[in-house]
C-alpha cells in the first residue's frame, strides 16, 4: 500500500496494523486514507481488524472524519443497545460507562438487532494507564470452539432477547447513581416521544408492550449463528452471554447485590430464552463464556490509534481498568 506500511502486533495475528510510512498532517492522512480505502476494506477480511496507528488523530471530530474518509456505510445511532454511554457528536458515543470493576466479555456490538452495525470503530483519546484495553476477537474461531452440542441448540432455537427499560424513576435514577446499569427508553431510543419509540421499534422488528408508569418491554426474536455477508464464513453471532445475569458474569458481590434488592423487587433489565421461549441451562452460557475467555487477544492502546472491526468477523469487549480512559466508539452500517 502506498504510503502505509502494515506489520502484526501478536501471534495472534490479531489486529492488524496500519501506520503512515511518514509524519504527516491530518489533511494529508485524509487524503492517503480515501487513495487506499478499497484495499484497506479488502485487508479487514482478513483479520477482521485494523488498527490505524501513528496517524494525526486529535480528537472526537477527527475520528469523525476519518470514519466518513474510510467511506464503509453511514453511521448508526446506538438504537436498541443497552449499554450505558454518552453520545458526543454525530455518529461518535464514548464507549461503554460501565463501571471500570467490570469486565465486558466479547460480543458483537448489537448482534440482537435486525439491523446490526457491519463496521464498529474505536478511537483512545486518553489511554488507560493500567489495563482498560478492548479486548477482541476472531468470531469465525470462537464457532469453531464452541461445543458441537451447545452449537446445534442455539443454531436451531434460535434466541429471544427481552429489555426493559424505565421513563422516569427515582429509584432507577438513584440505583444509576450508586452503579450505572438500567438506561431509561429516552436513552435507549433517543427520544422521549412514544410514538417515536413505536417506529423505531417497528422500523428494528422489535416487539414492545407498555407496562405500568410507562415501562417498555421490548423482545427481538434473532439468529445465534450468521454467515459473513461477503466471506462467507459461519460466526458465533449472538448476546446470549450477556443477557443472563449470573454470578459468573457479574461476580458473586454484584450479583447477590442485584439479586437481593432490585433485582427480584423492580422490573428486570434483561431477559433470554431460546427462540421457543424454553429455557438456555446456564452450562451452556457458562460454556460459552469460557470459550469467550479463552480466546479473548488483549493489546495496549496508544493515544491516537483507531481500531476498526468487521463486525461480523470480529467480537470485542472491555478488560478492567483503573484511572483515566477515555475511548470513544461509533459505528457504521
Ligand atoms: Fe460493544
Amino acid at each position: 500500500m502506498k504510503g502505509l506500511k502494515e506489520s502484526w502486533l501478536n501471534s495472534e495475528k490479531m489486529p492488524l496494523v496500519i501506520e503512515p510510512t511518514e509524519s504527516m498532517s491530518f489533511k494529508e492522512a485524509l487524503k492517503l486514507i480515501s487513495s487506499q480505502k478499497e484495499i484497506l476494506a479488502n485487508k479487514l477480511l482478513g483479520p477482521g481488524a485494523l488498527l490505524f496507528r501513528n496517524f494525526p488523530i486529535s480528537d472526537a471530530s477527527d475520528f469523525s472524519e476519518f470514519i466518513k474518509t474510510i467511506d464503509e456505510g453511514k453511521f448508526l445511532d446506538y438504537i436498541g443497545g443497552d449499554s450505558p454511554r454518552n453520545k458526543v457528536k454525530d455518529g461518535v458515543y464514548t464507549s461503554t460507562e460501565a463501571p471500570p470493576s467490570i469486565k465486558i466479555p466479547l460480543h458483537n456490538e448489537l448482534s440482537f438487532v435486525k439491523n446490526y452495525p457491519k463496521k464498529i470503530y474505536f478511537y483512545c483519546h486518553i489511554a488507560p494507564q493500567e489495563k482498560g484495553e478492548t479486548t477482541i476477537a476472531d468470531a469465525r474461531k470462537i464457532y469453531s470452539a464452541m461445543d458441537e452440542h451447545v452449537k446445534m441448540k442455539f443454531n436451531d432455537k434460535g434466541l429471544q432477547y427481552i429489555s426493559n427499560y424505565f421513563y422516569k424513576s427515582s429509584i432507577m435514577d438513584f440505583l444509576n447513581k450508586v452503579q450505572r446499569s438500567h438506561k431509561s427508553w429516552v436513552d435507549v431510543f433517543e427520544t422521549n416521544q412514544k410514538d417515536s419509540v413505536e417506529t423505531k421499534c417497528l422500523e428494528n422488528d422489535f416487539e414492545f408492550a407498555w407496562g405500568k408508569k410507562d415501562w417498555l418491554r421490548v423482545c427481538q426474536k434473532r439468529p445465534s449463528v450468521m454467515a459473513h455477508p461477503i466471506t462467507k464464513d459461519t460466526v458465533w453471532f449472538n448476546q446470549a452471554h450477556l443477557y443472563d445475569f449470573n454470578p459468573k458474569l457479574l461476580g458473586w458481590w454484584r450479583y447477590l447485590g442485584v439479586k437481593l434488592f432490585y433485582f427480584q423487587k423492580y422490573t428486570r433489565l434483561h431477559e433470554i430464552a431460546f427462540g421457543d421461549g424454553s429455557p438456555i441451562p446456564r452450562k451452556d452460557l457458562y460454556h460459552i463464556l469460557d470459550v469467550l475467555e479463552s480466546h479473548t487477544i488483549y493489546f495496549p492502546w496508544q493515544k491516537g490509534d483507531i481500531l476498526m472491526l468487521d463486525n461480523v468477523l470480529a467480537m470485542h469487549g472491555r478488560a478492567t481498568f483503573t484511572g483515566k480512559r477515555r475511548i470513544f466508539a461509533a459505528m457504521t452500517g
